[in-house]
Parts: structure tokens; C-alpha cells; sequence
């Protein structure tokens, strides 16, 4: 079973689904901790009242982001995680961590990538007056919201949509496609080497993936 770690900065609505997700047995893996830079994040008490062990480390009681990167690798090194998933983590990670992890980090970004890395993805859709919205799952490389794409989630944008439409539709896409992928990365059906991403033959895993939502 894979040991996971969860990094978070906020609520964690992508981290509960991957705890429920655990739970049933849908995903062979184990949470072994979940990290915040935040010692508020709302995803801390999900954590705890699963009784999964949580570790704050705040980027404001490090005088630099190396010294911050230097306890989030000591602790990812002590846990032992085979799998580092960034669940709404708001903090940029540098090549300390991503090359040492490469092939271990997975983020999930709200956009259909390489469109909106960065913030605010939802207001530039309804701004730039989109049809279409969605989510990337990505394998993480030391560039913002890059990295060798694994999954994509799409849904239509409806003229009338606003913004609390969008976030809703877009993170019921996440909660669905993350812990799929995830599923798959520790099935080992999905892995990153020298050649780029390998989806192992399956039915589900042929090549990149793609869902379109109808809802
Ligand atoms: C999600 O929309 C995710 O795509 C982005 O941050 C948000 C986190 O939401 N990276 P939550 O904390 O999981 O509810």
C-alpha cells in the first residue's frame, strides 16, 4: 500500500475526497500525513477527525524559503512518502524538493493547461468570455502549474454561469478525476521516467486522460 502525503493550504475539499476515497478502498494507499503551510487550514480538522496525523509547517517561521523547503523535505524524508500530492498548497516549491521528488509530486490546477497557470483561473474564463473550463492533473516540476500533464477534466462553460456556479462545477470535476489518477499512480498503471509518462495498458490508462463532465 502506498504511503501518501496531502499538502495543503486551505480548506481541503480535494483532500477529503482523497481520505473518503482511501477509506472505501477505491485508492490501495494510506495517508500518512497531511502538511500545511497554514496553521488555519480548514483541511487540518478534516485530517484529525480521521485520525490522520497532520504537521503544520509555516513558511512564516522560516527566514527563507530554503529553510522552509528544508523542513518540508526533512519531514517528507521521515515519513517515507511514495506519493506527494498537493491538494490546494499555496506555496511555489523550488528544485530542492521537485527534482529530488520528480515523479512522486502531483498537483491538481484548476484550468485546462497550459491556459490560466497561476491565479484567478475561473475569473479570466468568465472574463475572456470562455466556452469551455476544466482541471489538470500534473506531475510537478520546479515551473509553476507545469510538468508533464497526466489528466484533464472539461466542462462547458453556460452563459449565465457565475463564478460560485464555475467553482462548484469545477471542484465536483476534482473530486472525481484527482482520486482517479491517484488510484492509478498507486496501482502503478501511471509513472514518470526518463521518457516522459508511461500509462500502462489498461483499459482505463491507454494514454493521457481525458474526461469531459457533462454537468
Ligand atoms: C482547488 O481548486 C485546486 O485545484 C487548487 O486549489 C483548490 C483547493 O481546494 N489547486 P480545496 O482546498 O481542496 O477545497
Amino acid at each position: 500500500m502506498k504511503r501518501i502525503a496531502v499538502l495543503i493550504s486551505g480548506s481541503g475539499t480535494n483532500l477529503q475526497a482523497i481520505i473518503d476515497r482511501c477509506r472505501s478502498g477505491y485508492i490501495d494507499g494510506k495517508i500518512v500525513s497531511v502538511i500545511s503551510n497554514n496553521p488555519n487550514a480548514f483541511g487540518l480538522e478534516r485530517a484529525a477527525s480521521s485520525n490522520i496525523e497532520t504537521k503544520i509547517i509555516n513558511h512564516s517561521d522560516y527566514q527563507s524559503r530554503d529553510a522552509f523547503e528544508d523542513a518540508l523535505y526533512e519531514h517528507l524524508a521521515e515519513i517515507d512518502a511514495d506519493l506527494i500530492v498537493l491538494a490546494g498548497f499555496m506555496r511555489i516549491l523550488s528544485h530542492k524538493i521537485t527534482d529530488y521528488f520528480m515523479g512522486k509530486i502531483i498537483n491538481i490546477h484548476p484550468s485546462l493547461l497550459p491556459k490560466y497557470p497561476g491565479l484567478e483561473t475561473h475569473k479570466k474564463v468568465i472574463s475572456n468570455k470562455d466556452n469551455s473550463h476544466g482541471v489538470s492533473v500534473h506531475f510537478v516540476s520546479s515551473e509553476l502549474d507545469s510538468g508533464p500533464l497526466i489528466a484533464q477534466g472539461e466542462i462547458k462553460i453556460h452563459h449565465n454561469d457565475n463564478i460560485d456556479d464555475i467553482i462548484n462545477r469545477i471542484h465536483r470535476i476534482e473530486h472525481l478525476i484527482y482520486p482517479e489518477v491517484i488510484k492509478l499512480i498507486c496501482n502503478n498503471q501511471i509513472i514518470l521516467n526518463d521518457n516522459g509518462i508511461e500509462f500502462k495498458e489498461n483499459e482505463n490508462t491507454k494514454g493521457f486522460i481525458y474526461r469531459y463532465y457533462d454537468f
